[in-house]
């Protein structure tokens, strides 16, 4: 027999205007976390994208290529590169920094439990080391390497002295020494980052 009106659970039907606030407040606020988590997810695959390339494919061909070719290929690489690394690397922190402070403020529905934010906490602290290393070696030596070059470039001899021809190999290893260990702290946080959400 078909039940009537008044046999109906309630239970599933929104029928208070407070409730329908709260649903509609719920929503927006996953919208938000969603937002972010896309622009923070999106941020990491530029920067650990351009981080990988570097190590894996343009370090070692530039390696192969003769003191002219790579002088050239450096100057016109180099300073557009270390910018998207640069502009990458702070969108990722400011990303996830806004994304944490979302998640104390408002707890969605889509947080992570407290384990899992200790997880993102370690993976938080990597990430300094990685902007440390980014903004205190990588940069830098990327700096001084454009101008040795730019400066070698204007001798008469292509690829410059002796000197500067060692200094040029010093600062390229130090770069590349750097680049691997920022990547390989990157990976490390991409792992606390995944168990951090998921647990
Ligand atoms: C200041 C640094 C960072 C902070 C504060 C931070 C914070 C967060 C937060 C709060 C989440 C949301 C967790 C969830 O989905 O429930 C998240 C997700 C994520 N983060 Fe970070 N993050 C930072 C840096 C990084 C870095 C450097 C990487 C990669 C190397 C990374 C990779 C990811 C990934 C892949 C997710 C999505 C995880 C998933 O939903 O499965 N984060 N991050």
């Amino acid at each position: 027999m078909p039940s009537s009106d008044e046999d109906t659970p309630t239970s599933h039907i929104i029928n208070s205007e407070a409730e329908k606030n709260s649903l509609g407040l719920e929503r927006m606020a996953d919208a938000v976390f969603v937002v972010l988590l896309i622009l923070h997810v999106g941020s990491i695959v530029a920067w650990m994208g351009g981080a990988t390339l570097f190590v894996s494919v343009l370090a070692p061909s530039i390696r192969k290529m003769s003191p002219a070719s790579r002088g050239e290929f450096t100057l016109s690489v180099l300073p557009s590169y270390m910018r998207f690394i640069g502009g990458s690397s702070i969108a990722a922190a400011v990303t996830g920094l806004a994304l944490y402070a979302y998640i104390i403020q408002m707890g969605p529905p889509l947080a992570p439990s407290n384990s899992g934010l200790t997880y993102i906490q370690i993976g938080a602290v990597v990430t300094l080391i990685v902007l440390l290393i980014a903004f205190g070696i990588l940069i830098p030596t990327s700096r001084k390497l454009v101008e040795l070059l730019k400066m070698s470039q204007k001798q008469a001899t292509p690829g410059g002295d002796a000197a500067t021809f060692a200094q040029v190999a010093s600062l390229q290893k130090r770069l590349g020494m750097s680049a691997r260990l920022g990547v390989f702290l990157l990976a490390l946080t991409f792992i606390l980052m995944i168990v951090g959400a998921s647990i």
